[in-house]
């Protein structure tokens, strides 16, 4: 045994020799540009209720095709942790009667706010939503304060990450939006297979369910 090696692949994992990962920023509300609208109406709306299941099932549904992995350890508790803070803020898109996509946003200290994740559903991309649904969550990274997070004051830069393993318009729609990178860097990554995503519950529901509920009933 070699200690220093590169750490052993887990079974299910491939190792993506270079994968680029861009910083990017936004330092004025004043440089973001419109998007054309979508042919239809899509609106968003602050998810109101901290959800570990709905955050799980829309990072998964978003972001399997463009393996978003990175949460895959996360327990439910790591989840609800995540999800349940008032400086995070979730919006969930809809048109065509369809979640059409989501974004989750991070009002930070020193007025930064993080734009952690944002993307399309698969059966809306490459159809004139995605420089919208990123206009629209730029807006909401800038409303900070006011619209969300109340009382943690105001942004003054908005930026994200995004790499090579993004989809390909990923970057070139936030350079549209008036996004300039920031920093740039190389590495290679082990990325899980992002098909199966699994997720232990927090109770097994074949011997803790029923009584959970015979539990509720009594109270
Ligand atoms: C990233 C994503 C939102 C982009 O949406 P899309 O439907 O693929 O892209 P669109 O066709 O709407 O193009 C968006 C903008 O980028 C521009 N664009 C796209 N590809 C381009 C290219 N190759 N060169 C220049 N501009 C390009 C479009 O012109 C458009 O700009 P406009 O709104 O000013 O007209 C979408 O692909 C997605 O959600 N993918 C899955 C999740 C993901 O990768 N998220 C990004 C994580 S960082």
């Amino acid at each position: 045994m070699i200690d220093g090696g590169p750490p052993a692949l887990r079974g299910d994992e491939i190792e993506i020799p270079a994968v680029t990962e861009w910083t990017m920023e936004m330092l004025d509300a004043a440089d973001l540009h419109p998007a054309p609208l979508p042919g239809v109406e899509m609106t968003f709306t602050l998810s109101g209720v901290p959800s570990p299941e709905v955050s799980r099932a829309l990072y998964a549904a978003v972001g399997a095709r463009v393996c978003w992995t990175d949460r895959f350890p996360w327990t439910y508790a790591d989840w609800r942790a995540w999800v349940d803070r008032p400086e995070l803020s979730t919006w969930i898109a809809m048109a065509e009667g369809t979640i059409a996509g989501y974004f989750e946003i991070e009002a930070q200290p020193g007025g930064n706010t993080e734009i952690h994740l944002v993307g399309l559903t698969h059966a809306f991309v490459g159809r004139g939503y995605g420089g919208y649904l990123v206009e629209q969550c730029t807006r909401r990274a800038w409303q900070r304060g006011e619209l969300w997070a109340c009382g943690t004051g105001r942004a003054t830069r908005v930026w994200l990450r995004t790499s090579t393993l993004d989809h390909p318009n990923a970057i070139a729609n936030y350079r549209r939006r008036g996004f300039k990178v920031a920093a740039e860097a190389t590495a290679p990554k082990p990325v899980p297979d992002p098909r199966a995503a699994p997720w232990p519950l927090p109770h097994d529901p074949r011997v803790a369910s029923r009584r959970h509920e015979e539990e509720e009933l009594i109270t």
